[in-house]
């Protein structure tokens, strides 16, 4: 049995908490209340429930709640123990249970002279040589010193990986693009349908293209195909085994895999296990990011997430955003039953931020027991999805505002465009404003009535309104921003998983696919029917497959 770490000890049971119970209470009394009401009876209310910190601007006044939801939220954090696991996470302990691992992105982002300590070791010089390692790399490629096996420049960079390892450098290349050194050319391999690598590389020459092979484990199924597939790419046109260490760097903590691969430990940027793959677009992983937007820009960006974490640290409950974020998604998790929180992004460089943070928040915090193995009585991490306005708009903000589901949203949108264009700016901000208005407010039968709509269309042509949004508001896209951005879901994240009182750095729920896969694949490839033990449904599915896989290369040949 693993011992719980301290923090957590003492801790009752989520739904046996005064405060959950109060919130229950509450929440009956208030369920029905509709924000129309609510800015009613305030007409302050827009600025009460609002204020700004770390440069972005957060209007939450446009949520289900009144004072006392709020001074009950933060009750419940301060009896789920927020403050001590704040601190435990900061302090380097391994609050990790089940993998028994610190959980210390956060040291990915601290400066120089700090001390966070991992098993009596302080880990931040060791981040910072890597950073230093880093900056070296990125300046050589960058200025074209680093050259390829044939005597060119790097043109192209592709970063194999997935999960943490893609989904925050895809998400962080396209948000910074604008910063991006154009010359250059940028790709993400993440799936192991050949089809992604055929895809990126056919119109490139391998004498200008450099892989980062990017792996915490450096053993995964999909990544490792891809790698393997990279360097016969390469090698082919390079035709030299030593072309490899001009055009492959790898990310790992597993310096062993690395050396068997081929790729020159010299070439090898380090992180730790105590990064979680979904934490650590900050560390060596955003070895691409920091190639395409520079040493510079991604310090800053690092500089913005440093300062969300400070923010979180450091300030009260009542004016901390990531708790407020936090308590606001449980609220409605737990309370409203809703089972979404949609994240929109009024921001075209940030489209790939809806699916980053799906990892981040589903990966984190879809559990279904508590640290000590007990099965939770509530439900858990929501599911987050979204789209970038205003094209969501113009699909599924139908269901939104007119059916049957609660979908708390948050907006988030720019003073300044880093692309003026006309007045397109405004029009894009305008659909931020009128769009929470017009969720939070609806209009209501008398209204639509009143300009002249027949009776039978009435029904249709009315909104409900009372659905919950947040705006976040920031001065302009920088690398900063988007630091503290990702920082505030990330700590938004962890302020859930504490309440919930759950491992939000785990990931068990990966794994027993991957088995089963590393079982089928023999099956599918035998020359001879194999004897299939699975399920009736799984076995005829393999039969069939290995009935019509040749099909393709038939269709071919008769072609
Ligand atoms: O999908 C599971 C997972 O372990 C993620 O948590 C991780 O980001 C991804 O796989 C990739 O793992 P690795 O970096 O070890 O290849």
């Amino acid at each position: 049995m693993i011992t719980i770490s301290q923090p957590q000890a003492g801790i009752i049971p989520l739904c046996e908490r005064p405060a959950w119970k109060a919130l229950q209470q509450h929440h009956a009394k208030i369920q029905n209340v509709h924000l129309r009401q609510l800015f009613a009876e305030d007409l302050r209310r827009g600025e009460h429930f609002a204020f700004e910190a770390v440069g972005l601007y957060f209007d939450y006044s446009k949520n289900r709640i009144t004072d006392e939801t709020i001074s009950l939220l933060l009750e419940l954090a301060n009896q789920s123990g927020l403050r001590e696991r704040i601190d435990a996470m900061f302090g380097g302990e391994k609050i990790n249970v089940t993998e028994k691992r610190a959980v210390l992105h956060v040291a990915l982002r601290t400066m120089k002279d700090e001390l966070i300590k991992v098993d009596g070791t302080n880990v931040v010089p060791e981040v910072h040589a890597v950073l230093d390692q880093m900056t070296g790399f990125a300046n050589q490629v960058r200025s074209g010193q680093w050259r390829g096996h044939t005597g060119k420049r790097v043109r192209n960079v592709i970063n194999i990986g997935i999960g943490g390892s893609d989904l925050g450098p895809v998400m962080a290349y396209e948000a910074l693009k604008y910063y991006s050194q154009r010359d250059m050319t940028f790709r993400f391999v993440s799936n192991v349908d050949g089809t992604d690598f055929a895809e990126a590389t056919r119109d490139l020459s391998a004498d200008e293209t450099l892989f980062i092979v990017s792996s915490k484990t450096f053993t995964t199924l999909e990544t490792m195909t891809n790698a393997r597939t990279a360097r016969e790419w390469a090698l082919q046109a390079l035709g030299d085994e030593k072309a490899v260490a001009r055009h492959f760097v790898a990310v790992s903590t597993n310096t062993a895999e690395v050396k068997k691969f081929g790729i020159d430990t010299a070439n090898m940027f380090q992180f730790w296990d105590w990064v979680g793959g979904r934490y650590s677009m900050d560390s060596a992983i955003g070895l691409s990011t920091m190639i395409a937007i520079g040493p510079d820009q991604f310090r800053a960006m690092l500089a913005g997430f440093h300062a969300m974490d400070e923010h979180f640290r450091t300030a009260a409950f009542d004016r901390n955003l990531p708790v407020l974020m936090g308590l606001l998604a449980v609220w409605y998790n737990n309370f409203f039953e809703s089972q979404t929180i949609a994240v929109l992004p009024y921001e075209q460089y940030l489209k790939s931020f809806p699916a980053y943070l799906q990892q981040l928040t589903m990966e984190s915090n879809g559990k279904h027991v508590t640290l000590d193995g007990t099965r939770v009585e509530y439900q858990t991490g929501p599911i987050f999805w979204g789209e970038p306005g205003t094209n969501g708009q113009h699909s599924f903000y139908q269901l939104i505002h007119q059916g049957t589901k609660l979908i708390p949203c948050d907006f988030i949108g720019f003073f300044q465009t880093l692309n003026p264009l006309g007045d397109h700016h405004d029009l894009l901000m305008s659909n931020v404003f009128a769009q929470a208005e017009a969720l939070a407010f609806g209009k209501t039968p008398e209204e639509v009535r009143a300009e002249g709509t027949p009776d039978w269309l009435v029904p249709h042509r009315t909104f409900e309104g009372n659905r919950p949004s947040n705006v976040i508001l920031a001065e302009r896209l920088t690398p900063e921003t988007l630091g503290k951005l990702v920082a505030l879901y990330e700590h938004s994240v962890f302020t859930q998983g504490t309440i919930w009182q759950i491992d939000s750095f785990d990931q068990w729920g990966v794994e027993l696919g991957k088995v089963l896969a590393q079982r089928i694949i023999p099956e599918l490839e035998a020359a001879e029917d194999p004897s299939l033990k699975h399920d009736s449904s799984t076995n005829a599915l393999i039969r069939r497959y290995r009935n019509l896989k040749g099909g393709a290369a038939r269709m071919k040949k008769k072609g």
